[in-house]
């Protein structure tokens, strides 16, 4: 059975796509099978960042009109066991019935799928997400940013829809101005369990350019760490100096 994330945040540009990406191309370099499925209607973005939109024909709104997954799960050529369906060009497209049971179905065929959704919180989307969903949080270092993960799982949980935090953009050397001394500092302030923390990086902010992070990055070792911890493994965080 796969295993199903919704990356969401409150506020926007903190990152969300980003992270849908890296932790997506660190899950495939697992061998996992991993499908990308990009929320954001009308603004999409994910076929840019992958180097694939001279390829996409087809996105979700076919496939919720009854296209086969195959035929709009785009293989990523910078990153093997990566696939991408884009979002509807166009939004309000989107029927949750049809939607519903497109989730289901992209569950029989692929070992991991992320869902990235565009800021904002959209309850009846992600109810009708299957119910072993894990909701990935982004935030960045700052009081706001974290607060409104917080705001974020609180809403998710009135709906009983667990959340994790991952911490995007940390620069070690701003941390004790942001007000982040320590791991335990920044679990304490956010409320919701973390899960990552993601530093700023050149590779990231390259992503759109070059479509893929160098296998020994240190951004793509932190989504590794992450993966790791979502298969179940144990995985220390490290000292925030060395993230
Ligand atoms: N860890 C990082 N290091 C450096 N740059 C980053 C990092 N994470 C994100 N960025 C940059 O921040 C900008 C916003 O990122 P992204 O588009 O992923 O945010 P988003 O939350 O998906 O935005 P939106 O709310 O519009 O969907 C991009 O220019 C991206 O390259
Ligand atoms: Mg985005």
């Amino acid at each position: 059975m796969s295993r199903i994330f919704a990356v969401t945040s409150g506020k926007g540009g903190v990152g969300k796509s980003t992270v849908a990406v890296g932790l997506a191309s660190a899950f495939a370099a697992r061998a996992d099978k991993v499908l990308l499925v990009d929320m954001d209607e009308g603004f999409r973005c994910l076929d840019l960042m992958l180097g694939i939109d001279s390829k996409t024909v087809f996105d979700l709104s076919d496939i919720l009109g009854g296209k086969d997954i195959d035929d709009a799960a785009y293989a990523c050529d910078s990153v093997q066991n990566l696939y991408l369906i884009p979002a509807a060009s166009k939004q309000g497209l989107i029927d949750i019935q049809q939607f519903k049971e497109f989730a289901l179905k992209a569950a029989c065929s692929f070992d991991i799928i992320i869902f990235d959704f565009p800021a904002g919180i959209n309850p009846e989307l992600y109810c009708a997400l299957p119910e072993d969903t894990l909701f990935l949080a982004v935030a960045v270092p700052d009081p706001v940013s974290i607060r409104d993960a917080y705001q974020i799982s609180r809403m998710l949980s009135e709906y009983s829809l667990p959340a994790r935090l991952i911490i995007n953009r940390f620069i070690h050397s701003q941390s004790r101005r942001t007000g982040f001394k320590n791991i335990d500092n920044i679990i304490d302030s956010s409320g919701i369990r973390l899960l990552g923390i993601i530093p700023e990086s050149e590779e990231l902010a390259m992503l759109s350019v070059t479509h893929k992070l160098k296998k020994h990055c240190r951004a793509l070792l932190a989504f590794k760490r992450i993966a790791a911890r979502l298969s179940g493994e144990q995985q220390l965080l490290p000292k925030l100096k060395k993230i």
